[in-house]
């Protein structure tokens, strides 16, 4: 623990309110500046400035020393109502940083984190992969926010090196959040991650909101954020544009993913809007060994994306996907309303169990419309395995101006249909006309999760 005059000195700290005075020597008064309030699962006592740790905004001093010491610092704040670290408007480059708990990240509107293309820690060997540009592991009440900030993780370079095939180590991602639990990731605009953007993993009760991703459209693996074994998680007001699937929701890997265990469930998805012109809206699976159940996604966008809600999954993975809802959803220019494919034969290693069959049920679509699209439905499932219980309704799909002759291709797949148009497939019968899908009609606990409102007042240098 550091004395408290040395914390003082250090951290230039803050006034709520304007209310109490603080010790008048350390705080440059000259440039106070009200940064904003903002949103947060928790606020925080203590702050401190990324500049009182020697860093440099000028976009090309690496800060990778500043933000680890920084947050390792305000650590020791965890049990005394948590630390906030601002970063100011500034481009600030830094390597794969760790996060702490209850603790805050916050990004000044006009500050830029700059992910390095050197420095990154962790495991450089060959087959492994670089730590996140923003890492976190085992922890408890974690918040990356600000007023849209930006984090850019500079991918052009790691695409270019990746296509040449010049890399010997995995690229990073650009958030990733390992065993832990109460995670915002909010109003902030994230761009060119070198994989993946945001990547929450064994982790649970997870907020993504208020996030605009941008990677170009054929950016190498840029999903946007990929729940994986995750519970209880709520992401809305997101817009992504991508190279990759907007959002897959993952658990697992053939026999290693069977063997942790791990589902996704209880995810809500809310007012996302997508541009992926070679991938998924929202993409259950590949890896889905874990399992995956009780999706929500509701008052889903997309524009020019390959296909609205696909299913992948192939033997060998085992588990299921079942209980999945997606009501409200307006496409343009699509290649395929519904995809689901049951030979998405890409495995780690040849170790798997070919009779590791997945169990894909109760999937229902409802209340879309699509306009410019080539194919309604490509529908596949295993021949000893077909996907069950599909239920779509109310839907009508526009075709494009040269259309598949076939719109619905249906193999292996038993399932239901009411008021959908273009006429399915015959596995997919009309149960009449006035007959919805189900949709639960509980909500789930993290849809009740309240914010609160926290002050920023802060000393800028
Ligand atoms: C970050 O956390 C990982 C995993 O616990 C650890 O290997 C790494 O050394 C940590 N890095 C720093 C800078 O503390
Ligand atoms: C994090 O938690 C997991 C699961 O409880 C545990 O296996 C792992 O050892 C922990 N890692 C660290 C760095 O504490
Ligand atoms: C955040 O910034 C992005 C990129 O400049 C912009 O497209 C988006 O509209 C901004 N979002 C908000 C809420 O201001
Ligand atoms: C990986 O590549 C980098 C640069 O291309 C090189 O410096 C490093 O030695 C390589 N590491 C291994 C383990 O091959
Ligand atoms: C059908 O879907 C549209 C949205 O595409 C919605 O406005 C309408 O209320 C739905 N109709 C029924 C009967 O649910
Ligand atoms: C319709 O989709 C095609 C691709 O299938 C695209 O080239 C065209 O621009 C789209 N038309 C409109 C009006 O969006
Ligand atoms: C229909 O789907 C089956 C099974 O995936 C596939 O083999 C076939 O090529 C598809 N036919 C068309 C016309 O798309």
């Amino acid at each position: 623990m550091l004395p408290w005059k040395q914390v003082w000195g250090a951290f230039c700290l803050i006034v709520i309110l304007g209310a109490l005075s603080l010790s008048p020597v350390q705080c440059r008064t000259s440039n106070f500046q009200a940064v904003s309030d903002y949103q947060a699962i928790n606020c925080r006592k203590h702050t401190a400035l990324l500049t009182d740790f020697g860093a440099v905004g000028d976009g090309k001093t690496s800060n990778t020393k500043a933000f680890n010491s920084a947050i390792q610092h305000l650590s020791k704040f965890a049990s005394d109502g948590g630390a906030q670290l601002i970063v100011p408007a500034g481009k600030w480059l830094t390597g794969s940083f760790n996060l702490t708990s209850h603790f805050t990240l916050f990004l000044h509107k006009d500050a830029v984190i700059l992910g390095s293309q050197g420095d990154g820690r962790g495991r450089d060997a060959p087959g492994g992969r670089r730590s996140a540009l923003i890492y976190g592991t085992n922890l408890t009440d974690v918040v990356i926010t600000g007023n849209n900030g930006t984090i850019d993780g500079q991918g052009p370079n790691w695409w270019k090196r990746f296509r040449k095939g010049e890399l010997n180590v995995t690229r990073p991602y650009l958030i990733e959040i390992l065993y832990s639990d109460q995670i915002q990731i909010s109003d902030l605009t994230l761009i060119d991650s070198p994989s993946w953007f945001v990547h929450p993993i064994y982790s649970s009760n997870i907020l993504v909101k208020g996030l605009t991703i941008l990677a170009p459209i054929d950016s190498p693996n840029t999903d946007g954020v990929d729940p994986d074994s995750c519970q209880n998680m709520r992401i809305e007001d997101v817009y992504i544009v991508s190279g990759d699937d907007c959002i897959a929701v993952k658990s697992g890997w053939d026999q290693y993913g069977i063997a942790v265990g791990i589902p996704t469930e209880h995810l809500i998805i809310k007012r996302l809007t997508c541009i992926s012109p070679d991938s998924a809206v929202i993409a259950l699976g590949s890896e889905m060994s874990g399992g995956i159940r009780d999706v929500r996604a509701l008052d889903i966008t997309a524009i020019n994306s390959e296909s609205g809600v696909r299913i992948k999954t192939a033997p060998g993975r085992g588990a299921y996907v079942k209980d999945i809802f997606v009501k409200g959803m307006v496409m343009k220019t699509m290649k395929y309303v519904y995809w689901m494919s049951g030979a998405y034969n890409q495995h780690p290693d040849d170790k798997y169990d070919p009779n590791a069959l997945p169990e894909i049920k109760n999937i229902n679509y409802m209340d879309m419309v699509a306009e410019n699209v080539t194919m309604a439905g490509q529908l596949a499932g295993i021949d000893r395995d077909p996907f069950t219980g599909i239920c779509i309704s109310n839907v009508t799909i526009g075709l494009a101006p040269k259309p598949k002759k076939l719109q619905w291709n249906c193999t292996d797949i038993q399932g239901v249909t009411s008021n959908v148009s273009p006429k399915p497939c015959a596995l997919l019968p009309s149960k009449g006309d006035d007959q919805g899908c189900p949709f639960p009609e509980d909500r789930l606990p993290i849809e009740d999760l309240k914010l609160k409102t926290c002050s920023l007042k802060t000393f800028y240098p």
